[in-house]
């Protein structure tokens, strides 16, 4: 199974992958995840990169299909989910190519459906561990020890730097203008599949299970 996340910014795609790993031993591939460690690299690309983050606008595609061209090459037993990427129309081609050389079919892309207004409430509130990746949420999902990550145990729980106000206007407007376009090309590729976000976090993992044994049943 190779499946992709589709979601405007808050939308779950980085909580619902961590389960699929749990479950099903995919690997996650966050292109989000992979430069924000770029940008902690200290690079002269790190730091490009950041600032492209920090405004909330998309990086280049060359660097994102370079980055996941790299991660594809060291290949997956359990399939991959794709979390964040594609983003334009440039990057769906380049995945269908590099996935169809590798012989491994895309096996459905899920959107995950939420509305604007919980964007803004889950965005301003979250918060991650900076050791393992668990997300958390000030109301909906804070952790059982006040500032200690239930998970690992570390007390490295950080804020992203582009999760205010301002980037989040402009993260959703490229979602809007430059990825929701996605929908319709895997929709005529009979890969899309929707769940409603909106349900819990509990919910919205049975529902991408139901999509998910959909296309086992019919590969
Ligand atoms: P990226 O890191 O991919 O961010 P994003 O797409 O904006 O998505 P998020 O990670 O913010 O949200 P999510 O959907 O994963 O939600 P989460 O599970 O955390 O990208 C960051 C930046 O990198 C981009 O702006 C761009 O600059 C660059 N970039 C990345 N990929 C790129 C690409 N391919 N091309 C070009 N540039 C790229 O959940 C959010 C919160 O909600 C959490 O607190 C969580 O606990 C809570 N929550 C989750 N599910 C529920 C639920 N069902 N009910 C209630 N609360 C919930």
């Amino acid at each position: 199974m190779n499946i992709i996340l589709l979601g405007p910014p808050g939308a779950g795609k980085g909580t619902q992958a961590r389960r699929l790993v749990e479950k099903h031993g995919m690997m996650q591939l966050s292109t989000g995840d992979m430069l924000r460690a770029a940008r902690a690299s200290g690079t002269a690309m790190g730091r490009k990169v950041a600032e492209v983050m920090d405004r909330g606008e998309l990086v280049t595609d060359e660097i994102v299909i370079g980055l996941i061209e790299e991660q594809l090459d060291a290949g997956a037993s359990g399939g991959f989910i794709f979390d964040g990427f594609p983003r334009t129309l440039a990057q769906a081609d380049a995945l269908g190519e590099l996935l169809e050389r590798k012989a491994q079919p895309l096996s459905a892309a899920i959107e995950i459906q939420v509305d604007d207004d919980a964007l803004v409430r889950r965005i301003t509130g979250r918060f991650t561990c900076a050791d393992c990746g668990a997300v958390y949420h000030d109301e909906t999902r804070p952790t059982e020890k006040d500032g200690v990550c239930d998970s690992c145990g570390s007390t490295n729980l950080q804020r992203r730097a582009d999760d205010n106000e301002d980037s989040l206007r402009q993260r959703l407007l490229e979602y809007y203008k430059k990825t929701s376009t996605l929908l319709g090309y895997y929709y005529a590729l009979g890969l899309l599949r929707r769940v409603d976000g909106m349900a819990s976090t509990d919910e919205v993992a049975a529902a991408i299970e139901g999509a998910i044994r959909g296309e086992l049943v019919r590969s």
